[in-house]
């Protein structure tokens, strides 16, 4: 076992060290202990043999005790499972029954003969590290092969007192061939050395890789909370200044209260607006957020949308233009005031941050969900603007939560810089995608998302059960 550790000790500190195959993976010593585990495993065999004291005369002795003990193999396989299969444990790792002992039966055999074959190299060491490996990938614990290997000892032991009457000659191979025994459990029981390396490995790694998560999920929450507290904290000075400004009567004029009145009602309104956002983003990142997914008007979604920035977008002297206007639109699968949330978030960023020229919306169908070909039809909305544009290595970020182009550009153009982030999740919870490009004449930002059309025949099934249905409502 000391020497374990020392394995271990190298395979630990060796740089370069490759990592051993996986436990069980077939195939032979050469290839699964090609490179530095080769050189491993050479200098362990090598260590074993000078600590067991095994020798060329040992290698011999096995030579020379082959022949005879061929005719004992059957029975020690015999016995060896008789013996073994009493235990609970070998149930449960040899699962294929009678043929399975069978075949075993075999396979001791033929390592039985391996024990005689006088030739113990780098191969060999491989060939018997790669039946632990076996035995580890069968859940077999290494205590069962160490005991096992107490039972092989012990008939081999018989089988010499019937070989060799005269003690001294016994003796001579009794003790080669328990070094070879001693030899072939440490090169066995070394791979379940390696396999627990491995796991530790992998285990680390994992160990690693969760932690490098939390510090990254922590710090997203310290960056969310910190970005929480200036947005709400800002709109909500603004609404306790000028109310108290009013309330102790610094009002020049009932106009002056009356303007005052309003930035008060627009911070509150704004103030909503991100209370909203974070609700959203939280309930959507707690999985709680539920849609209601039904067979949704495009149509009127866009049209009860577009006049919600057409007084914003007027008063910064923007054309707003809806392209796809006139064309006839099919029934969307979606969650209708989430879609109209969506539209309106692109619709309200592209009027915010463009200062001269237009807002237009296009929307039509497509045979793919915008990244990648699908069998199913997507309705794809587009939202292009002639303003300021994002930059390429932005147009990924920006979907991230609290991100705007730049972090000044919250303070001049507001909002909670959530509303990308919230518009892809809902779009991806609603089965569709959403993209940034440049604008189409190369300048401005064109934002688009796609949306799951409702097959054809669902289509007409809930047109026709449209019908029957408002019907029913006039009767009442
Ligand atoms: C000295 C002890 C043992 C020796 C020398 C030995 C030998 C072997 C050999 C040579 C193989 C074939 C490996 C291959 O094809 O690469 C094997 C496989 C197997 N042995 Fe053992 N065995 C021992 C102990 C045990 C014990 C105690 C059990 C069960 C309780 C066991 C269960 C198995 C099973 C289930 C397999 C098949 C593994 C597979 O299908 O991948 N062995 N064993």
């Amino acid at each position: 076992m000391e020497s374990c550790y020392h394995l271990l000790a190298i395979i630990v500190r060796s740089p370069g060290a490759q990592q051993v195959p996986a436990p069980g993976i077939p195939g032979r010593s050469k290839d699964a202990w090609g490179g530095q585990e080769g050189l491993l495993l050479e200098s362990f065999l090598q260590e074993m043999k000078r600590y067991l004291g095994f020798t060329e005369v040992d290698a011999r002795h096995l030579r020379e005790l082959g022949p005879r003990m061929e005719k004992y193999f059957p029975e020690l396989a015999e016995r060896f499972y008789a013996q073994i299969r009493q235990h609970p444990h070998a149930f449960r790792v040899i699962a294929g029954g009678e043929a399975e002992i069978a075949r075993l039966k075999q396979t001791l055999q033929q390592w039985a003969r391996g024990l005689f074959s006088g030739v113990y190299d780098e191969r060999y060491a491989g060939d018997r590290s790669q039946i632990g490996y076996r035995h580890v990938r069968v859940g077999l614990e290494q205590k069962y092969v160490i005991s096992a290997m107490g039972i092989v000892r012990s008939y081999f032991s018989n089988c010499l007192l019937l070989e060799f009457p005269a003690s001294d000659e016994r003796l001579r191979y009794a003790h080669s061939l328990g070094k070879m025994l001693d030899l072939d459990l440490n090169l066995m029981c070394e791979s379940y050395m390696h396999a627990t390396v491995q796991n530790l490995r992998a285990l680390n790694e994992q160990l690693e890789r969760a932690n490098r998560e939390l510090a990254e999920a922590s710090r997203i929450k310290d960056e969310f909370l910190a970005h929480t507290s200036h947005e709400l904290r800002t709109p909500l000075n603004s609404i306790l200044g000028f109310s108290k400004l009013i309330l102790d009567g610094l009002c020049k004029s009932r106009e002056e209260e009356q303007e005052l009145l309003r930035d008060v009602f627009s911070s509150a309104q704004h103030l909503l607006g991100i209370v909203n956002d974070i609700l959203d983003i939280t309930r959507i990142e707690a999985n709680q957020m539920i849609l209601h997914l039904e067979d949704v008007n495009p149509r009127q979604v866009l049209d009860s949308t577009l006049p919600l920035v057409a007084v914003q977008a007027a008063s910064k002297g923007l054309e707003l233009h809806d392209l796809s206007a006139r064309r006839p639109l099919p029934s969307v699968r979606a969650d209708e005031v989430r879609l109209r949330q969506v539209l309106l978030n692109l619709l309200s960023n592209a009027v915010k941050f463009t200062s001269r020229g237009s807002v237009t919306v296009r929307a039509g169908v497509t045979g793919t969900d915008g990244v990648a070909p699908s069998r199913r039809a997507f309705l794809r909305f587009e939202v292009e603007d002639t303003g300021i544009g994002i930059p390429l290595e932005k147009r990924e970020e920006v979907f991230h939560n609290f991100v705007q182009v730049d972090n000044s550009q919250t303070r001049r153009y507001g909002g909670s810089g959530l509303g990308l982030a919230i518009s892809r999740r809902l779009v991806e919870m609603m089965g569709g995608a959403i993209g940034l490009d440049s604008g189409s004449q190369g300048r401005g930002t064109l934002v688009w998302f796609t949306i799951p059309v409702v097959p054809e025949a669902q289509q007409e099934s809930s047109a026709a059960a449209r019908r029957p249905r408002a019907t029913a409502t006039d009767r009442r």
